[in-house]
């Protein structure tokens, strides 16, 4: 068998997490294979709601097999606290959830040094979640980082090196902090992560396919954050893109079945950096109220704005998707006319790839469509969506050249519509 991605095709936040619960029976094994605790992934389902942050959301689904891959970084805290929520309401994981040895761990002189460069970078600051993503990752490329599988090995040792490495640099910047308390915890919660199963992954997975198994790999973030591909600087430290899953599963790229690109109907952001399709009147307030645009981390309001389809076919091109899966369209349903972005006007001149460099002097074209103006929210079947939906859908999938298979119209598990099986 193949490993399925899915992944964010926009600025992260598109609804990964409640898509892979959704199709979570499908498969053997859910793994996460970038990203950390940056990630927030909600999901809704008998009246509850789950934010997820390291744990894949595979994990409510009928006791299937979820790995945290070796391309992602984990805060041992975070990790004890999402899970400790979990078991709590009723959600034992502990027989279920694996973690690759390999992944890197997330210090708490990490997140002083996410905060130090920030500060460091006055206005120019990219509004990281403040985990420590970016000085974890930084580490693992610099060859310094310390990883899972070191909590087993003379741990203290490698901690201690790295610490002393960090607090050199915290003391260049002049930035001062107490990370006493936060130390404490932080390596209780190293001994609360030997309670889980620490695996070679790379392993396991390929063991798995070679035995028929299927994978679902899940994103975080999405390709405009990809370190290599997104607004560079204003982008997260890891490839969020499908290549990604080869690098941060141990999977070769071969072996990628189904690559699902997921969007919003309309656009999100949250910290700074460039989004051309960004509204800042009313049409922006109403985006972000009617879709309760807040980071479910942060709790920062995100920014607002029509859909992309010059970013958004730039993502389809660099991950190969193959099938398109639309959220929150119901946050359009009142709508009286929906824009969608086609093109970028730069000095005068239309330009339909996505440009090297994204500043303020793109001015987005616009093509318009009457909406649909119908609650969509308790619907079930393709055969009731309006007509002037169907046409945004038709548009999108001809400008894309992929088709839509899944659309989303409510947050909870329910309210999914596939619109094709394969
Ligand atoms: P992720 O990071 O990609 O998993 O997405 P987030 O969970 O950060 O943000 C998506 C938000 O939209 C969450 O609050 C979801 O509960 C919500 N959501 C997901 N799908 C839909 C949908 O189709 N309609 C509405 N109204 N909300 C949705
Ligand atoms: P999910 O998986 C939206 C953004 C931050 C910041 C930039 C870098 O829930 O879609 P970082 O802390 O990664 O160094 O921050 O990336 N960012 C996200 N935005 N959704 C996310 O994850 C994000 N993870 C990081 O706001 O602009
Ligand atoms: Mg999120």
């Amino acid at each position: 068998m193949k490993v399925d991605v899915l992944l964010g095709l926009q600025w992260g936040d598109e609804g990964k997490g409640k898509v892979v619960d959704v199709l979570t029976p499908n498969y053997d094994l859910v793994t996460r294979f970038q990203g950390g605790p940056n990630a927030g992934h909600t999901l809704e389902f008998g009246g509850e709601k789950y934010i997820l942050r390291s744990i894949p959301s595979g994990i409510f689904q009928g006791g299937k097999m979820n790995i945290i891959g070796n391309g992602v970084v984990l805060d041992p805290l975070l990790f004890k606290q999402e899970a400790e929520g979990l078991v709590a309401s009723g959600h034992d994981i502990t027989k279920q959830l694996y973690i690759s040895k390999k992944a890197h761990l997330i210090l708490p002189t990490h997140r002083m040094l996410d905060a130090a460069y920030e500060a460091a970078k006055g206005d120019g600051k990219i509004g990281t979640t403040g985990k420590g993503i970016g000085p974890t990752y930084t580490d693992k490329v610099s060859r310094n980082g310390v990883r899972v599988g070191d909590i087993l090995n003379q741990f203290e040792e490698k901690y201690a090196k790295a610490k002393a490495r960090h607090e050199a640099i915290l003391h260049s910047l002049n930035y001062s902090y107490d990370i006493a308390e936060l130390e404490k915890e932080w390596f209780e919660a190293v001994e609360y992560l030997k309670r889980f199963q620490l695996i070679d992954s790379e392993h396991v997975i390929n063991n798995l396919l070679k035995e028929g198994k299927s994978v679902l790999a899940e994103g975080a973030q999405g390709t405009m954050l990809d370190i290599d591909f997104g607004s560079y600087p204003f982008v997260t430290s890891s490839n969020t893109i499908c290549a990604g899953a080869c690098t941060g599963l141990g999977v070769a790229p071969g072996k990628i079945g189904n690559v699902y690109g997921i969007f919003k109907a309309y656009c999100t952001r949250v910290g700074s950096g460039p989004f051309p399709t960004e509204l800042f009147d009313e049409t922006g307030k109403l985006l972000s109220t009617l879709g309760h645009e807040f980071g479910s981390v942060t709790g920062r309001a995100r920014r607002c704005g029509w859909l992309d389809l010059v970013a958004l076919k730039y993502a389809v091109m660099i991950n190969g998707v193959t099938q398109l899966i639309m959220m929150k369209s119901d946050v359009l349903d009142s709508f009286n006319t929906i824009k969608v972005c086609t093109a970028y006007k730069i000095d005068g001149e239309i330009v339909e790839e996505f440009p090297y460099e994204i500043n303020d002097k793109i001015e987005p074209v616009y093509v318009e469509f009457p909406g649909w103006k119908t609650d969509m929210t308790k619907m079930t079947s393709e055969d009731e969506f309006p007509e002037e939906y169907n046409a945004y859908i038709s548009f999108i999938e001809e400008e894309t050249g992929v088709p839509v298979k899944i659309v989303s119209v409510g947050a909870d598990r329910e309210q999914t519509i596939v619109r094709y099986e394969e």
